[in-house]
């Protein structure tokens, strides 16, 4: 009990003096026109940043006409402004003025100052359990606020079946894209029994041809590995389907559809997008579709709509986080919403998908240890894809290059990134992404230097939990972890 009381009056402390502290900051600053709460409302407009009166609302969760008000009282006192786009006049947005970007500074660097200095009292070899320690009482904090409706029992995880293919062992290897996923880590994974996944995005980047015809170079190397990859399967028992990954966003779907379906894929797992017209490209019910969504929304959209069109249900889902690896299907306003509400959305999502025949739903984004994937089985969860543990596999058919920045990689080198369609992307932060900001054309060429080896020169695409990659291991190693 003793410690219960200590840590309870240290939190209760801590949120206080951190409050004290930042009013006082203020006080003696150049901005005591300001309070703490406004200058929240500028760190979520953000420097640099157009929004609209919606998106800053849903990012500091409160009502547009309580926002009103507030950026009003912002805009008198010259640290915000409003202005329409020339695109359509009739969209408001706002954006901060050089004094509230310099107020947001300010703010960020007490901060900064204030955090650093604090760690300082802790040993440095003690810094990284600490942070896990703290992390772990967030965590759990934000599971209490939606509990698990029902008790699973202990954790197990127990064969799934994706229509009519039979998956041992609920683990999916998450599709790396550019030639990192290729058929070596995606055998590695079948063979103990859960999905392996080639992805299909720019996979004949290598190839002589790709920059002059990248779809033929694509459906080339498409079709050797997933050739490649069954054979290296085709005699092992008890082993998981080989599947390709392909991207709703690609001009080219049905084509690797097509290509990866005739090569043997067992599994069509499809992200970045809605796929409401996927089962057109594939027709064949032996080969199992499966979606990426990252909200219960999304997923009642396909399943609505495939059952209208072709009277099909997704043979299982992939409900993806804001923790995840590679491009986000949340905007970067909603990162925050979305991880607080992660455990509640797998519950919804579940709760959606048990009033059809066989659907599992499969949870990504974040989940690096077992911790991770037993508090998500608790709300539902039937199965689990990682993507950042598999880099730093022996299997991984990534680079050296690459697999060393995640070993190196510290929590704080994490940053996020826009696509050309204003997505997210979480990236180790390097000079490249130091020199290139955030301009979307260097990304494509940023990602396939890093598939290269180019580091200085790249962008190396990584879930949250990069961090804690710090051995090469091998594929068993993980599938052991998951079945003990
Ligand atoms: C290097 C890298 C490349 C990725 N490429 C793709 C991709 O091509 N298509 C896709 O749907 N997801 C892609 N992802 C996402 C992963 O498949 C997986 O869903 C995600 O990494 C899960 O989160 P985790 O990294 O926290 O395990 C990528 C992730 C990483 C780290």
């Amino acid at each position: 009990m003793d410690n219960v009381k200590k840590i309870n009056d240290i939190l209760v402390n801590l949120f206080n003096v951190v409050l004290k502290l930042e009013e006082k900051a203020i006080q003696g600053s150049t901005r005591r026109d300001l309070s703490i709460t406004e200058l929240h409302t500028l760190a979520a407009v953000g420097e640099g940043k157009t929004k609209t009166m919606s998106q800053v609302a849903a990012s500091l969760k409160i009502n547009v006409s309580t926002l009103t008000a507030a950026i009003n009282k912002l805009v008198k006192k010259g640290y915000v402004e409003r202005f329409r786009i020339p695109e359509d006049r009739r969209i408001v947005k706002i954006r901060l003025t050089d004094e509230g970007a310099a107020a947001v500074r300010e703010h960020e660097a007490f901060h900064t100052a204030m955090i650093s200095e604090a760690i300082s009292q802790i040993p440095e070899d003690q810094v990284g359990k600490f942070i896990e320690s703290i992390d772990n009482i967030n965590e759990y904090l934000l599971m209490r606020k939606h509990p698990p409706a029902r008790d699973p029992g202990p954790f197990t995880l127990k064969p799934i079946k994706l229509g009519k293919i039979l998956v041992p062992v609920p683990i999916f290897q998450g599709a790396l894209s550019i030639g990192l996923s290729m058929s070596t880590l995606a055998a590695a994974v079948a063979k103990e029994g859960g999905v392996g996944i080639i992805a299909a995005s720019k996979i004949g980047f290598r190839e002589p041809d790709y920059s002059s015809d990248p779809l033929t170079a694509n459906k080339r190397i498409l079709t050797r590995e997933v050739r490649r990859a069954r054979e290296l399967v085709k005699d092992c028992e008890n082993r998981g389907p080989i599947g390709v990954n392909v991207m709703w966003s690609s001009r080219h779907l049905q084509d690797y559809v097509e290509t990866a379906a005739a090569a043997g894929a067992e599994v069509i797992i499809c992200g970045a997008g809605v796929p409401t017209n996927l089962p057109r490209c594939c027709k064949d019910k032996k080969i199992a579709l499966v979606p990426i969504v990252s909200s219960k929304r999304a997923a009642n959209i396909i399943i609505r709509n495939w059952a209208k069109k072709y009277n099909r249900t997704p043979d299982g889902f992939i409900f993806q986080g804001p923790l995840a690896g590679g491009y986000l299907g949340v905007k970067e306003f909603q990162m925050e919403a979305a991880a607080e509400d992660f455990y509640k959305n797998i519950a919804d999502i579940k709760g959606e998908l048990e009033a059809l025949d066989n659907c599992p739903l499969i949870v990504c984004g974040g989940i690096y240890g077992r911790e991770d994937a037993e508090k998500a089985y608790a709300y539902g969860a039937d199965g689990f894809q990682m993507g950042t543990r598999f880099v730093t596999t022996r299997e991984c058919d990534a680079c050296e290059e690459f697999k060393n920045a995640y070993l190196n990689c510290r929590e704080k080198d994490v940053t996020i990134i826009t696509s050309p369609e204003g997505f997210p992307g979480r990236v180790i932060e390097s000079p490249y992404v130091k020199r290139t900001g955030e301009d979307p054309r260097c990304i494509t060429k940023g990602l396939i230097n890093a598939a290269m080896g180019d580091l200085e020169n790249g962008l190396v695409f990584c879930g949250s939990k990069v961090y804690k990659a710090d051995k090469i291991e091998s594929v068993a190693d993980i599938f052991q972890e998951f079945t003990r």
